[in-house]
């Protein structure tokens, strides 16, 4: 087994919330010009509503941050209520004093998708890189949208959604034919250059992915647990997503 993951227990999803918040925090007090790369989902609510409160009562200043996002669902607009865009500014962006210019999130819309990729990655590049990259956890070990099987070195691309993501996310839509079948992520080898990664978890339906993540060997069918070849990597989980790991801390 590799130990290369800084492992937090917390009690709930509070605790969580307020951990990775701090480190967030302590980061952007560091650097007023942090890029800092933001994850969608149920998980990542709770970080940006304790980020909105620091700003509001703290006057945590985001003018200067530059955000980099995840993913986005293919073919959806970003008024669409579904989309990751919609996630972002109705979650967090209108909540806080970050500069609109300095928002980037993949284009769902995008005419020419890979061409767009190519040019995600370049802007990336061109902000000097993520310092700091939030990451959620699908239950099948997944990171931003790459599914078990993602190549190590991948990058920013079209991807096509899993099945088990694609029943996951459903709780989201309507009904589970209209969740897009594909998608925009950045890739495993774009994540893994971040200079810091924090991985929040929550729950039971998470408890085998995070044990797979963090006690099993490395490997591009949990992609999730290539995190472990990075040098700072920090992972928060809640005592049920923590609940099968064999060794606690
Ligand atoms: C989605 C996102 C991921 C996210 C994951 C978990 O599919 N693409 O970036 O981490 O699923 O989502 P949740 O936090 O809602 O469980």
């Amino acid at each position: 087994m590799v130990e290369t993951l800084k492992l937090i227990v917390v009690e709930d999803y509070k605790e969580m919330s307020r951990k990775a918040a701090s480190i967030v925090a302590d980061e952007i007090r560091k650097n007023k010009k942090l890029v800092l790369g933001l994850a969608t989902g149920g998980t990542p609510l709770g970080l940006y509503g304790e980020l909105i409160r620091m700003h509001k009562e703290e006057k945590l200043d985001f003018s200067g941050v530059k955000t980099f996002n995840l993913d986005e669902y293919l073919g959806l607009d970003p008024d669409n209520e579904q989309s990751y865009h919609y996630f972002m500014f109705h979650n967090f962006f209108n909540y806080v004093n970050v500069d609109r210019r300095n928002v980037h999130i993949p284009d769902g819309k995008a005419k020419d998708p890979n061409a767009f990729c190519v040019e995600y990655e370049r802007m990336i590049k061109e902000a000097g890189g993520i310092d700091l990259q939030i990451l959620g956890i699908g239950s099948n070990g997944h990171i931003a949208f790459n599914e078990p099987g993602s190549k190590a070195d991948s990058r920013t691309r079209v991807v096509d959604l899993s099945e088990q993501t694609i029943r996951d996310n459903a709780r989201f839509f309507k009904d589970e034919k209209e969740v897009p079948r594909k998608a925009i992520s950045m890739g495993i080898g774009t994540i893994m250059e971040a200079k810091k990664i924090v991985l929040l978890a929550s729950g039971k339906n998470k408890a085998d992915a995070i044990a797979k993540t963090v006690e099993g060997m490395p490997t591009e069918e949990v992609p999730a647990s290539l995190l472990q070849r990075h040098r700072d990597v920090t992972v928060i989980v809640d005592k049920e997503a923590a609940s099968k790991l064999t060794r606690r801390q």
